[in-house]
């Protein structure tokens, strides 16, 4: 099966951007470490980044479809600002009932209080929040130990 690593608005400028926030691996170094990730728990990576929140509900739609088939194991979503304003990213993840782990580089819940709220998180299995870069590989692993066909 695949995994479906989305990424929202500005995390192609990963490594110049907020470095102190965010760190210095770029996007793709991201990449790299989901690829390796993949790799251990036998998935195939499909990785993405995305400036527009339309692209990124066409990819969830998209993804709903593939898991459904039978051919994805569920989506690692970084949102990025869109975590905290989209309505229509929410209403995208539950209508295509897809398994989608919402995943921050950063501790959301120890910065500012705008980004303290997810549209994300009531319809995600799960959310993992400031372990940098590295978190992804963790979500990758969180997907591996779902119970696959049924979204909880
Ligand atoms: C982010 C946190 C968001 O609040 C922010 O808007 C981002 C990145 C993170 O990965 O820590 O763009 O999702």
């Amino acid at each position: 099966k695949s995994v479906l690593v989305l990424n929202g608005p500005n995390l192609n400028l990963l490594g110049r951007r907020e470095p102190a926030v965010y760190g210095a691996q770029t996007l793709a170094d991201v990449e790299t470490i989901c690829r390796e990730a993949c790799r251990t728990h036998g998935f195939t990576l499909d990785f993405r980044q995305s400036n527009h929140e339309g692209v990124l509900i066409d990819w969830i739609h998209e993804a709903g479809a593939a898991q459904a088939a039978g051919t994805l194991a569920g989506v690692v979503c970084n949102a990025g600002a869109y975590t905290h304003t989209s309505v229509a990213l929410h209403d995208a993840i539950k209508g295509a009932a897809v398994h989608l782990i919402e995943l921050h580089i950063s501790n959301v819940h120890a910065r500012e209080a705008f980004r303290q709220h997810s549209w994300l998180s009531p319809v995600a299995q799960g959310v993992l929040a400031g372990f940098g870069a590295n978190g992804y590989a963790l979500a990758i692993a969180a997907l591996a130990m779902l119970p696959t066909g049924s979204k909880q």
